[in-house]
């Protein structure tokens, strides 16, 4: 099996620029508004494999994308340690009992993968279903992400409680990190012993740290994971995406990790040239160009696609989720344009 997303990863020569979407199955898509609404809530579709498959495969037998990514969510980790994950609608994920003091942090297990088995479930499913069309992404949350929702309770916008820990108390949050990162391995792990092909760490909120704080709280416990699932799987590529994480970009490269994701607040010809020897690149269209009409998404696409030198290396993508609002029928547009516009 060949395919331009691994390919272009591994830096081997491809046919044509791959491209997938975050977000890519989600509610935007009819369908998949359908099958939730059958699932009844968001967590009950997660841990129904027939039905996370089914998402899953909604995209791909729409479009012509490159991977799937496994239907799931970052938050499963915290749910598994026991902190009662739901979702109020319109106000995103809430725990009921948050991470509160060093006491909390000691009495949270570190081996939760067995609580996890819908996810490798799951997994399994969509590989089968898949047969072979494109390759499956396993992801995860990156631990310092993961610990500012257990410990806000939720979304934040100033992270008041978790860089209060920070500074107040930087053992007890290294020391839910550590525990963070061993409990991310064991799960990667299993995503790819069940059939994952590749694997993603979201850093959604990596980019709100100050240079030394990032590297000591989120990049060196992402670091870690890279080196314990590359000694165990030296073959499946490792993508890390730290929103905002701009000034990070050769550091995020040392790691040993694949392929860096970013965001559209970054130039693509500026990331190559500092990072491009060394990782594959995914991104970086922002994600606001879908509201556009067809000859603006195409023209996008376009000054995206030109800005990067060579024929491997480049994963397309936006540079943050796709938005619910938007129109399936742009999805089209984007990933008919990348294609179109790439090939070799
Ligand atoms: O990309 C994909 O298609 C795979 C599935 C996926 C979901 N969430 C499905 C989902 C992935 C990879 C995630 C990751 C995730 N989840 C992140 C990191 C990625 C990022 O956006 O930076 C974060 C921060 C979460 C936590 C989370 N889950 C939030 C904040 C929300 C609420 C969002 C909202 O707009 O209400 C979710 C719910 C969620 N996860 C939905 C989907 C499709 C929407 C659920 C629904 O109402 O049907």
């Amino acid at each position: 099996m060949s395919f331009d997303y691994i390919n272009a990863l591994q830096k081997k020569p491809t046919t044509r620029t791959p491209i997938w979407v975050m977000r890519q199955a989600g509610r935007y898509l009819p369908e998949y508004r359908a099958t939730r609404k059958q699932a009844g809530d968001f967590m009950s579709l997660c841990k129904n494999k027939e039905l996370a498959c089914e998402v899953t495969m909604q995209p791909i037998d729409r479009f012509d994308l490159d991977a799937a990514i496994l239907f799931s969510d970052i938050l499963t980790i915290p749910d598994a340690m026991g902190l009662g994950l739901y979702f109020s609608e319109g106000e995103g994920p809430k725990f009921t009992s948050p991470i509160q003091s060093l006491a909390d942090i000691e009495k949270i297990p570190t081996d939760v993968t067995n609580e996890l088995t819908y996810v490798f479930d799951a997994v399994a499913t969509i590989k089968k279903a898949l047969n072979n069309r494109v390759p499956l992404i396993g992801f995860s949350g990156s631990p310092w992400t993961l610990a500012t929702y257990m410990i806000e309770g939720g979304s934040s916008k100033t992270f008041a409680n978790t860089k209060r820990m920070l500074f107040n108390e930087p053992q007890a949050l290294h020391l839910l990190l550590d525990k963070l990162a061993d409990s991310v391995i064991g799960y990667l792990n299993q995503q790819v012993l069940s059939g994952a092909d590749s694997l993603m760490l979201f850093d959604t909120w990596g980019g709100v740290l100050s240079k030394q704080n990032y590297l000591d709280f989120s990049l060196d416990y992402m670091a870690k994971i890279v080196k314990s699932i590359k000694a165990l799987h030296p073959t499946v590529p490792i993508t890390l995406f730290s929103k905002n994480g701009g000034k990070h970009l050769t550091d995020i490269a040392d790691t040993g990790c694949d392929g860096v994701g970013i965001d559209w607040t970054v130039e693509l010809d500026d990331v190559q040239a500092q990072v491009g020897d060394k990782v594959a690149i995914q991104g970086n269209l922002d994600p606001a160009v879908m509201y556009a009409t067809p000859e603006i998404i195409e023209k996008e696409v376009k000054k995206v696609l030109s800005k990067f030198k060579g024929n491997t290396g480049h994963i397309f993508n936006l540079g943050h989720g796709i938005t619910p609002d938007v129109d399936p029928e742009n999805m089209k547009v984007l990933v008919d344009c990348v294609h179109k516009f790439s090939a070799r």
